[in-house]
């Protein structure tokens, strides 16, 4: 059976659309300007990211992961170092550690908030552990007050993964400035994304900031000397002339995100573990938002049991879903012998219900209300045959 998608997960040609000639423009810039690494551009967009920040330093990095594991190369990490990371996080942020040659822990979320739980890190620690990595996961901020007190305690660096998470709040004041570093990931569905891969770090440490600057070229201070073993990992000039324009739009795009976020949890609050519908399905829980927190909703990940059915469903209604993530890095070939003993904690008895519902600048209300719609069906089990809406 196919079925028309009217509600599709991602789709970056919508919000494109909408400032096609200003990317263009800056595209043409770049290819007039006969600068394409390290130029201009990239300064340009260092300095409006820092300021959007509100942070002293922004360096640009060609993506994400490297921005991670350029901080914590940056701190030193190495081989025999530990560092604590969430269970339930996109294996990046487990990758940058181990090619540090360092140890990922896992420490398991707070099962409401989906961040890591500040109040399980003391009994991970041990006296070859270095940093903790939070994740401000799918837009919402950790709880990063108690990450402070207890990184502070125990004399470690914490570094936000801030890659899901472009313009959040907490307390008021905007993520990547409240650790040591915070990574940031321009993938393109990101909501600040380029057209191509980028990333930077952000920093209030100025000597922090001069060490990635040179880790991300070669390790070099002057053309051909090498002081340190860098790596090759710039935002180039395209992406960043990309992304100043985007820059000026990821407010609006993402108060876009939170009027879907908010049109789903007002209609679907009530539906919470109200009892089973005759499709058996269950709504177990929606994004739990803490009064200190201001998400800017990259995901919205709910909770459902007959997640299968769920999923099939929204699909024959034309809605498509994804899942973040549907295997948390513990359960990977990739940490196999790593990860022994990892198997039964919340992230991965819960892996088999989440479902993250489409969310983004492509959107309008009226694709809202028809998730809202079909999550209604199937929750209270209403007929599931066919149907038009
Ligand atoms: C939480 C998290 N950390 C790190 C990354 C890595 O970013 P990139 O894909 O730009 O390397 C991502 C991106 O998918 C992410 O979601």
């Amino acid at each position: 059976m196919t079925v028309d998608i009217r509600v599709p997960f991602l789709d970056l040609a919508p919000p494109h659309l909408e400032i096609r000639s200003e990317l263009l423009d800056a595209m043409t810039r770049v290819l007039d300007s006969n600068r394409f690494v390290l130029g201009q551009q990239v300064e340009i967009f260092e300095s409006a990211w820092a300021k959007y920040c509100d942070v002293t330093h922004a360096v640009g990095i060609g993506n994400g992961l490297d921005a991670l594991h350029l901080i914590l190369r940056a701190i030193g990490v190495g081989p025999g170092d530990e560092v604590i990371v969430p269970a339930n996080t996109f294996i990046a942020t487990w990758l940058a550690v181990t090619m540090c040659g360092a140890t990922p822990v896992s420490v398991e979320p707070n099962p409401e908030t989906f961040n890591i739980d500040p109040g399980l890190i003391r009994d991970a620690v041990t006296s070859r552990t270095k940093a903790i990595i939070a994740v401000h996961l799918y837009g919402q901020p950790a709880d990063l007050d108690e990450l402070i007190a207890v990184s502070t305690e125990l004399g470690l660096s914490l570094v936000e993964d801030a890659a899901q998470a472009h313009g959040a709040l907490y307390k008021g004041k905007r993520i990547g400035g409240h650790g040591v570093a915070a990574a940031w990931s321009f993938y393109p569905g990101k909501n600040l994304g380029a057209l191509g891969d980028g990333g930077a770090v952000t920093t209030n440490d100025p000597e922090l900031a001069e060490k990635v600057r040179l880790l991300r070229n070669y390790g070099s201070p002057a053309k051909y000397e090498h002081t340190v073993q860098g790596v090759n990992s710039r935002l180039d000039e395209l992406q960043a002339a990309v992304l100043l324009e985007k820059l000026k739009v990821l407010d609006e795009w993402n108060g876009r995100r939170a009027s879907i976020a908010e049109a789903y949890t007002t209609a679907l609050e009530p539906l919470v573990r109200k009892g089973e519908g005759s499709s058996g399905g269950r709504l177990l829980s929606l994004p739990a938002v803490p009064s200190w927190a201001k998400p800017v909703w990259h995901l919205y990940v709910i909770r459902v049991a007959q997640r299968d059915d769920f999923i099939s469903y929204l699909l024959s209604q034309g809605i498509e879903t994804s899942i973040h993530y549907p295997i948390p890095p513990a359960s990977q070939d990739a940490y196999k012998e790593l990860a022994h003993g990892l198997k039964s904690g919340f992230s991965v008895r819960t892996a088999g219900e989440l479902v993250s519902l489409p969310i983004g600048p492509h959107l309008n209300q009226d694709q809202a209300r028809l998730v809202v719609s079909a999550c209604e069906v199937f929750f209270e089990g209403e007929d599931l045959g066919p149907r038009e809406r």
